[in-house]
């Protein structure tokens, strides 16, 4: 048996540059991995076949189209391998929120499955794999803050100095009870045609580097428009945080978890989080975590 841990990500930028002629838009984000995570049990079970999944907490994702599902088939293939496999997922980042959890679930069933397997696959090939299964899978096997191209599967380590002060920094994590579809969400940006030019993104890109913008300044998401035209709640909540504690809220990724980088020195930590409780209920979700390496 093996256990892992699935983090997930926020987006501290990403750009949509425009629609591809495969379906896929082409972007350009910065990710950066949180403590926060979930975990993965994979059990061994030779002479027997077959893949069964449990999750707790989330019933109806107990089924073959789960993406840690869907990696250890394609593992067990690849490497042509027919044990049986059970799965035990402890989720602790909601699904349809933007923070990449299902896709790190099926990188670090993947990892898992290297470990447990008679022979591994090379990293080539995991990545391969991971590309596959899902845009924004590759980024979690990329250590520290990365950035994503193509159609977020081309991903590389940024290693400035800019990237490097932000890791430890913490953040709050906060989201409506209400998930968000991606392939939605990116229609209806198309839709929209709001979409960042190329030498914008690169003028970003390059501020942020050399420290001419601070990451508050720097901090984009062109998904928020598509989500906020039609959840007005998202807007009138970011304006509050911003004129309240002078904070630079962000959704991540498609949504619709959002998040605020807290600075240390930031000591009003319970008044943010009873601001948020008011505005969108109870039954939201908040969660204290940090960016890690
Ligand atoms: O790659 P993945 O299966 O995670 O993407 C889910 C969906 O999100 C795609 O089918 C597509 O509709 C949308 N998407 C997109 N452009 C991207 C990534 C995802 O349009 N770069």
């Amino acid at each position: 048996m093996v256990k892992v841990f699935a983090p997930a990500k926020i987006n501290l930028f990403l750009a949509v540059m425009g629609k591809r002629d495969d379906g896929y838009h082409e972007l350009c984000s910065v990710l950066g991995k949180l403590s926060i995570a979930d975990s993965l049990e994979i059990r061994r079970k030779n002479g027997e076949r077959g893949i069964k999944i449990k999750c707790p907490k989330y019933k109806d994702l107990e089924t073959e189209n789960n993406l840690a599902c869907i990696a250890v088939k394609k593992w067990l293939l690849k490497r042509g391998e027919d044990w049986a496999v059970d799965l035990i997922l402890h989720k602790q980042l909601p699904p349809m929120s933007g923070l990449g959890g299902g896709s790190s679930d099926a990188v670090s069933a993947l990892l898992a499955m290297n470990e447990l397997g008679d022979e591994k696959l090379s990293r080539k090939e995991i990545i391969k794999m991971a590309a596959e299964i899902g845009s924004d899978c590759p980024s979690f096997l990329e250590n520290g803050l990365c950035m994503a191209e193509g159609r977020g599967e081309m991903v590389r380590t940024i290693n400035h100095s800019a990237a490097h002060n932000l890791i430890g920094q913490k953040v709050l994590l906060f989201r409506p009870n209400i998930g968000l579809s991606t392939p939605d969400v990116f229609q209806r940006l198309s839709q929209t045609n709001k979409f960042s030019s190329v030498e914008w993104v690169h003028t970003r890109l390059g501020m942020w580097e050399k420290q001419k913008i601070s990451i508050t300044e720097f901090l984009h998401n062109d998904l928020e428009s598509a989500v906020f035209y039609k959840h007005r709640y998202f807007s009138a909540i970011f304006e509050k945080i911003k004129k309240t504690f002078g904070l630079a809220p962000r959704m991540s990724g498609s949504g619709s978890c959002c998040f605020v980088l807290i600075p240390d020195e930031f000591e009003r930590v319970a008044a943010l989080e009873s601001l948020i409780y008011q505005a969108w209920g109870d039954d939201s979700w908040l969660k204290f975590t940090e960016i890690i390496h």
